[in-house]
């Protein structure tokens, strides 16, 4: 029987996980799909046992694999998105989905469309490509290395996803995944964070000859504070998001496992948690970034705005266009396209082209290097009905 895990199940999903665990962090990527072949499950059980390359739970970490075309090296790698446990009561509610738990992974699994897409018109630049789709359920976006275990109510708990991150990567060499051409680093919001924590190690395990770009989606999360926010959601951590990140650092033990470059910067000044943090980590990446984002991110609006106002909107707006230039475009080999669309993840064909350009030919050609041009920007105010369909 074929296991169907489009990315709209797998939203599903998430949505169940937000409601255990009492945040709202429900977003994935494209839901849209053309028929296409299933991916199949790899499980990390060897990884699990000798490296604690463990979910939440305990259960092993996992990915799916769709091979391309015969003879294609080229890879996308896509990490999984689906927020945070940003508190142990959090951690223990997701530990009992999917997005903590590998137990109830199928062993067969359709991707779904937009990047994954097999229709080359769809998905013009990379239909016939390798896929890979690294399971989330690690709570910290591949970054956490804890070998103490956290105990919530008499379960224990493992932060460990960055020895997931590194038994997939190993994983893949078994794959060939070293005489790669191409391999583009992708994932979608908390998987989107995760491309720019982790781009560069993707890069450093790849052979030199690779060619490597790194497309985050929808994860560029600004480091905002704002209280009044998380009062008025009642986030179970107190404080907000920002606070929710850094204890998402500090409990995962994860500096070793996001960019070191970012960490040996800030070492000196004892502030390492801000690596954990998309826009503070940007301007210490080397490998080329393509960013997805819109300035009206609706997941981040929702969790740092008080007041949702079109011109507290615009301000958001204004942030997330300035800091995107400032820490990511100031270097020339980055590029971006930043709608002004309200959504979060995917949308992959469904914003109207910005400069002619769709996410999709936008991205072949900042890949390719068709055009000079590396910034396609949406330059409109909130709310615009027009951006997307
Ligand atoms: C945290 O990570 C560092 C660096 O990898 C490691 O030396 C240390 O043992 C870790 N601490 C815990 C509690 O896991
Ligand atoms: C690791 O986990 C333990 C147990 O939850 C926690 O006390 C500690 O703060 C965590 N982080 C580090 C860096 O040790
Ligand atoms: C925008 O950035 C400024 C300066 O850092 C900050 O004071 C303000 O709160 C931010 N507003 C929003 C909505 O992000």
């Amino acid at each position: 029987m074929r296991a169907v895990l489009t990315l709209l199940a797998a939203a599903a999903l998430a949505a169940t996980a937000a409601a255990a665990s009492g945040v709202c962090n429900a977003h994935f990527g494209p839901a849209t799909g053309v028929a296409d072949e299933d991916a199949t499950a790899v499980f990390l059980t060897d990884a699990a046992k000798s490296d604690g390359a463990v979910c939440l739970d305990g259960t092993p970490g996992a990915y799916y694999f769709r091979p391309g075309l015969p003879g294609v090296n080229k890879w996308y790698i896509h990490h999984q998105g689906g927020g945070w446990c940003e508190s142990p009561e959090d951690c223990l509610g997701r530990s009992k989905t999917n997005l903590g738990s590998s137990s109830k992974y199928p062993a067969k699994a359709s991707l779904g469309g937009g990047y994954f897409s097999q229709d080359p018109k769809e998905n013009p630049m990379m239909a016939t490509w390798n896929m890979v789709f690294i399971r989330y359920c690690d709570g910290g976006s591949f970054s956490g290395s804890n070998f103490t275990t956290l105990n919530v109510d008499g379960t224990r708990l493992y932060l460990r996803g960055h020895h997931i991150l590194q038994a997939v990567m190993a994983d893949l060499q078994t794959r060939d995944i070293g005489k790669a051409t191409d391999v583009v680093i992708s994932g979608c919001s908390a998987g989107g964070l995760a491309t720019y924590l982790h781009v560069d190690e993707w890069r450093s395990q790849l052979s030199q000859a690779t060619k490597v770009v790194g497309l985050p989606d929808s994860g560029f999360f600004l480091d905002v504070e704002d209280p009044i926010a998380s009062e008025q959601l009642g986030e179970t951590t107190p404080g907000n998001y920002h606070d929710g990140l850094r204890w998402v650092f500090q409990a995962q033990n994860a500096s070793s496992g996001v960019n070191q470059d970012c960490i040996e910067a800030h070492r000196s000044t004892g502030d390492t948690w801000m690596c954990m943090f998309a826009e503070h980590t940007a301007p210490h990446i080397k490998t080329p970034v393509f960013a997805l984002q819109s300035k009206y991110d609706s997941w981040q609006s929702d969790h740092v705005l008080s007041t949702k106002t079109d011109a507290m909107m615009n301000a958001l707006g204004a942030n997330i266009t300035s800091r995107l230039q400032a820490n990511l475009l100031s270097n020339p080999h980055n590029g971006a396209f930043l709608d002004g669309c309200y959504h979060h993840c995917g949308r992959w064909g469904e914003i109207l082209p910005i400069d002619g350009d769709e996410q999709s030919t936008a991205f072949l050609k900042f890949y390719y290097g068709i055009t000079e041009q590396t910034f396609w920007n949406q330059d409109v105010t909130y709310p615009c009905d027009k951006c997307c369909i």
